[in-house]
């Protein structure tokens, strides 16, 4: 029933982008995938012209792969001009765009440069919904393979959040991109947040993690004094607000396999 529609998901490789893939193809859907693993650049615009011919909407999850602000925020004010230039030229009739919940409350690094992002793809003639989601459950062990251990310890920083897992934010981005009625639900004013079931701290969950790996190290959380969003991360500037979808599993569950897609 849903053959004829084409949709694109810009990030199809990503953590989040593969699970949309997988999404839209078990609903139906004819999905085209960009990324530069798949021949097609959202930045330098290569081949996006020819992936957008006949794309009814284009979902939004590719991402810069760092934190440093100024590359990250020149990336996303890229993908976001040239998907809406070159989408309304194709008759794309509209883009769905994932964000991070909390973005007003941070001003630097990735979280700051979204904001830009979210700022540039409403400028354009299509379109655009919005969703911010939490961190995903997937993004935990990278991130904890990036910090180095001292004596038994690693210091992580001090943070809150709502793990929510990628699939679930993928099902949710699907919904908004084809459900009128989620969409309609979605747009009461304010920009629709997806999180997990309840707000963890960072040491919390890695401290799930090694148990599961058998690892012997302690986590400490630590605030940078440098870090002008310290304050922001420890009080829980990342955490949803009440109108938020709140869905499963848990981390721990997710840790057991659960809603992995
Ligand atoms: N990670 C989280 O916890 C989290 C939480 C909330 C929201 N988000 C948002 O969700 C989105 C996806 O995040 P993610 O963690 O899934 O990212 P990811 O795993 O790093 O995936 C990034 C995707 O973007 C593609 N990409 C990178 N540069 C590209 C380019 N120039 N042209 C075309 N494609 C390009 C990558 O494929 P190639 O390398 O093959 O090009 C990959 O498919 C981002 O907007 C992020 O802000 C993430």
């Amino acid at each position: 029933m849903n053959a004829g529609t084409r949709i694109a998901v810009a990030g199809a490789t990503g953590r989040l982008g593969s699970h949309i893939v997988d999404v839209l193809e078990e609903r139906g859907y004819e999905v085209v995938r960009i990324s530069r693993t798949d021949g097609v650049d959202v930045v330098t615009g290569e081949g996006l012209a020819e992936a957008l011919a006949g794309v009814d909407t284009v979902i939004d999850a590719a991402a810069y792969p760092s934190n440093e602000q100024g590359p990250a925020t020149e990336f996303f004010v890229a993908s976001a001009r040239n998907l809406q230039e070159l989408g309304a030229k194709a008759g794309v009739r509209q883009l769905v765009v994932v964000s991070i919940i909390g973005i007003d409350h941070f001003t630097a690094g990735f979280l700051a440069a979204k904001k830009v992002h979210e700022q540039e793809v409403v400028k354009g003639s299509l379109p655009v919904k919005l969703l911010r989601a939490a961190q995903f459950h997937e993004f935990v062990e990278p991130l904890l393979g990036w910090i180095p251990q001292q004596n038994g310890v690693k210091h992580v920083p001090n943070m809150r959040t709502q793990l929510v897992a990628a699939r679930s934010v993928a099902e949710a981005l699907a919904d908004l991109a084809t459900d009128a009625d989620a969409a309609a639900a979605a747009g009461n004013g304010t920009i629709p947040e997806i999180a997990g079931p309840r707000a963890e701290t960072l040491a919390e969950v890695a401290t799930l993690v090694a148990a599961r790996r058998g690892e012997a190290v302690r986590f400490e959380g630590v605030t940078d004094p440098a870090d002008p969003d310290g304050e922001a991360y420890e009080s829980g500037g990342l955490l949803p607000g009440p109108q938020a979808t709140l869905a499963g599993p848990t981390f721990e569950s997710w840790l057991d396999g659960e809603g992995r897609g």
